[in-house]
């Protein structure tokens, strides 16, 4: 359903759907960041630009080669660079011991495609590194402010602790926070919060 056609459409207009700004939860945690960054499911750009600008080498990797297209528009717009992928993480094999940051900023994915993916991201982390991760709850199922309409691909801390055993937690929490992100987050949502290490 959430297919590779699906995002490209959504992202056919001019418009950002989830706007130019960064997601808060990165812009919170951004002193966490540690280079080069993999950006899972970065869609129009908003949070490798912010990355960026802050001196950030941000590979960035989704499906949509539309969204990834206005991605390389707003860094141009900020004056920046950031690298793209246009990749199904259904079958995308990160490099190992690449990354000092593993962001996924409602990268939301059916338990099919995390059950190969995660395993593969938690060793593409060199030691040290960090996943930084924000997603709709399961509870989000019952709100219509933004997030996939299938629990399978809803988030909870139990979910995100067994996906990543390898990884030591660092931040866990599920809160409900307001969600401003373009027409496509509007509004109260829970969502969960997650910070995690790679110890060795
Ligand atoms: C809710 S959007 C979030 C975009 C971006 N992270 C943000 O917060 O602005 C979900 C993104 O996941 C991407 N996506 C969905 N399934 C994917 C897959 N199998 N492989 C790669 N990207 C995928 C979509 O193209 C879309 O850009």
């Amino acid at each position: 359903m959430y297919d590779q056609d699906f995002w490209n459409e959504r992202y056919a207009s001019d418009e950002f759907l989830y706007g130019t700004e960064p997601n808060t939860f990165l812009v919170e945690q951004a002193h966490l960041l540690q280079e080069p960054v993999l950006s899972l499911s970065e869609g129009e750009g908003r949070n490798a630009v912010f990355m960026a600008s802050r001196g950030l080498r941000v590979l960035g990797v989704d499906c949509s080669a539309v969204g990834l297209e206005k991605a390389h528009a707003l860094a141009q717009t900020h004056g920046v660079a950031i690298e793209t992928e246009v990749a199904d993480l259904a079958e995308d094999r990160p490099p190992e011991n690449r990354f000092g940051t593993v962001v996924s900023i409602f990268a939301h994915l059916p338990s099919s495609i995390r059950g190969r993916l995660y395993p593969l991201i938690e060793r593409s982390l060199v030691v040290g590194g960090m996943l930084l991760l924000e997603a709709y709850s399961e509870r989000q199922l019952e709100r219509s402010t933004g997030g996939p309409r299938d629990i399978d691909m809803l988030m909870t801390i139990d979910k995100l602790q067994s996906e990543f055993p390898n990884l030591s937690k660092v931040l866990a929490r599920e809160i409900e926070r307001e969600v401003l992100e373009g027409t496509g987050h509007t509004g109260k949502a829970v969502v969960v919060q997650y910070i995690a290490r790679r110890e060795r």
